[in-house]
Parts: C-alpha cells; structure tokens; sequence
C-alpha cells in the first residue's frame, strides 16, 4: 500500500493526546521503525509523559525504550500543565491502568539522542511533538548532532496561522522557547509542522471510533477514551469543530510529513523564537532573505528551516485511517 524509505525514528513526545494519536501511527506505519521514545514536560510533568509512553507502548505489545527527560524549561518559570486539554493524566482520565511492569530506559532522553546517534551516525530522524529542551539539551553534549542525526521534524510553531496559547505563540514553543530558538538555528536538516498545516487538518471522533470498534483492542479503546475527552475542548472552541466533533491532527502531521511529504507546500527561512516579552514564544520565518535586516540575529550565515505552510488535508486524513486501521495490533 505505502511504498516510502525506512525511517529509524527517536519520538521527543509529552504524551499528550494527540501525541498518542501519533505514537499510534507511528508504530502502525510499516516504513517507521520507532528505536526510542524521549518524553519531556509540556501537556503533563515529564514523570507522567514518561508513564504514559510506556503504558501506551505496552498496550500495544510492543518492546521501545522509554526515557524521561526535561522537567522544567531552563530559562524561565514553567507554564501548568493544561488538564482541561489532555486530562490530569494527559490521557482524558483514564478509569483504570492495567499494571504493565515496564521500566525506564535509565538513561536522560538528551542523552538517549546523543548514544543513539552516534552509534548510527546519519541514520536517526528525531520527530520532536513537544517543547524542545531535550534536544537543546542534547546538542550541548554533542555539539556535533546535526551532522550525526539524519533529520529532524518538529511540530511546533506557527507563521501566518495565529497561535494557541497566545496570539502569535504555538504551545510547544512557547513551552520552551529558549531551547526551541537553539534547535532552530543549530545547522540539521529540520522541518517544523506548525499550526499552519495542523490547523488545516482534523481528525473526526468517529474515525477514532471507527478504528476502536475495528481493532476491538485495549489499545485503540485507550486512544478512543482519550480522544473523546480532547475533542471536547476543540469543540468548545472552535465552531466548524463542533459541527463535526473530532480535534486537529496537531503531533501526527509531523509524522505524515516524514513518510509523505509530497502532501505538504514548503518555504525555506531562517526561523527564530522570540525569548520575551509579548511575543514570548513566536516563531518568526525571514520570508525576504534579499533584504538585509540591521538586527543582530536575522544575518546571513544562520542555518534555514523548511516550514510547512500547506497540506493535502483529505490525503492526510485518509492516510491516517488506512494506517491506523491496517493489521498493526498484536493481539492481547
Ligand atoms: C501541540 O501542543 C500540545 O498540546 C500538543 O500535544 C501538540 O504537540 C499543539 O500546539
Ligand atoms: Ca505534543
């Protein structure tokens, strides 16, 4: 069905709804093989990030390290965790957890990229859907990553689109906004999926029901739960939501990017992160590089960033449901 390269990929994730939406995905792409999951603080303390990926893991029998990672932001006070988003326990407060038994790769994430990379140099993509301090982290141990990781995908940000925790911020980096600036001029081949795209493309509960009843399986009953309690915040907020219940398809795009870029239109730019001030966590794309702007920080020799600014959405989606509803699930 799906004919793409081999994609060996390390998930920076804060699970997270829709990051589980994309873990999901992720495991059931037959071109993505997941050698690690990093968890940070963002949607939930990065302990519970941490729970969360392995349980999600585990439901679906699978054996992928799990590290834990940043805590707190290192530059500034964190921002709560949004509960009324992704439930207290990032999961839409699931009733029950069956006791998995699994346990942390003992490693810091940062340092999972850094062993990871160097042991297959020019071979790991990172897929990073959450605030971005564990890869700002792990450049400072390695200063050599972006000629050791094969690429990076970030979904965070947002050029045109207007953000969603503040009038020109995208959540995830207003999270971590010092690190997000370092991981955007720091020389990989990098790609950011932001709201411009993510904002385009919406998955409906009932396809999310639809995968649920087809796998009759504790994972995708999971995701279901889940989802059921995220949609209700999209819906509350946005009317053409509401018509037809679901949530945008914020962390899974990036992946979609990965195996399918032929869906996305791209532009190419420096992009930096506003650190302060009103702006707090805007990241601004240089759309006129012929001109030469005074300011220290827009100079010729900073490294560009491809951002996505439109998406096939119909293909996305349908994308989407052919994976998810593929023969991905071990049974119980
Ligand atoms: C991003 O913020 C988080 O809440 C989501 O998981 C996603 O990564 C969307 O702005
Ligand atoms: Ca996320």
């Amino acid at each position: 069905m799906i004919q793409t390269p081999h994609h060996k990929v390390i998930f920076d994730t804060d699970p997270g709804v829709d990051d589980a939406m994309a873990l999901y995905f992720a495991l059931a792409h037959p071109a993505i093989e997941l050698v690690g999951i990093t968890t940070t603080f963002g949607n939930v303390t990065v302990q519970q990030a941490a729970s969360n990926a392995l349980y999600l893991t585990a439901l679906t029998g699978r054996q992928i390290p799990v590290t834990q990672g940043v805590a707190v932001p290192r530059h500034m006070a964190p921002h709560a965790p949004p509960d009324f988003i992704h439930g207290a326990d990032g999961l839409g407060n699931l009733d029950s957890r069956v006791a998995t038994g699994k346990q942390l790769d003992p490693r810091s994430s940062a340092q999972f990229i850094v062993d990871m990379a160097r042991a297959q140099p020019g071979e790991i993509t990172v897929v990073a859907v959450g605030p971005l301090g564990n890869l700002a982290l792990a450049l400072e141990l390695e200063p050599r990553l972006p000629q050791l990781l094969r690429e990076v995908v970030v979904m965070g940000g947002t050029i045109i689109e207007p953000g969603n925790v503040s009038p020109v911020a995208e959540a995830n980096i207003w999270n971590e906004p010092h690190a997000a600036d370092q991981v955007f001029t720091a020389g990989w081949k990098l790609t950011m999926v932001g709201l411009d795209v993510t904002h385009q493309v919406r998955v409906t509960l009932a396809l999310v029901a639809q995968i649920a009843e087809h796998h009759q399986h504790a994972a995708t009953d999971a995701l279901l739960h889940a989802v059921e309690f995220y949609a209700k915040f999209y819906t509350g907020l946005y009317a053409h939501i509401a018509q037809e219940p679901g949530c945008f398809a914020h962390d899974v795009l990036a992946f979609i990017y990965l195996v399918q870029p032929e869906l996305f239109t791209l532009e190419s730019g420096v992009v930096r992160v506003a650190t302060d001030g009103l702006a707090l966590g805007q990241t601004m794309l240089n759309r006129r590089d012929f001109i030469d702007y005074p300011q220290t920080g827009w100079g010729q020799n900073l490294p560009v960033t491809q951002v996505c600014m439109q998406v096939d959405a119909a293909r996305s989606v349908r994308l989407f449901q052919d994976v998810l509803l593929s023969d991905w699930l071990q049974t119980a």
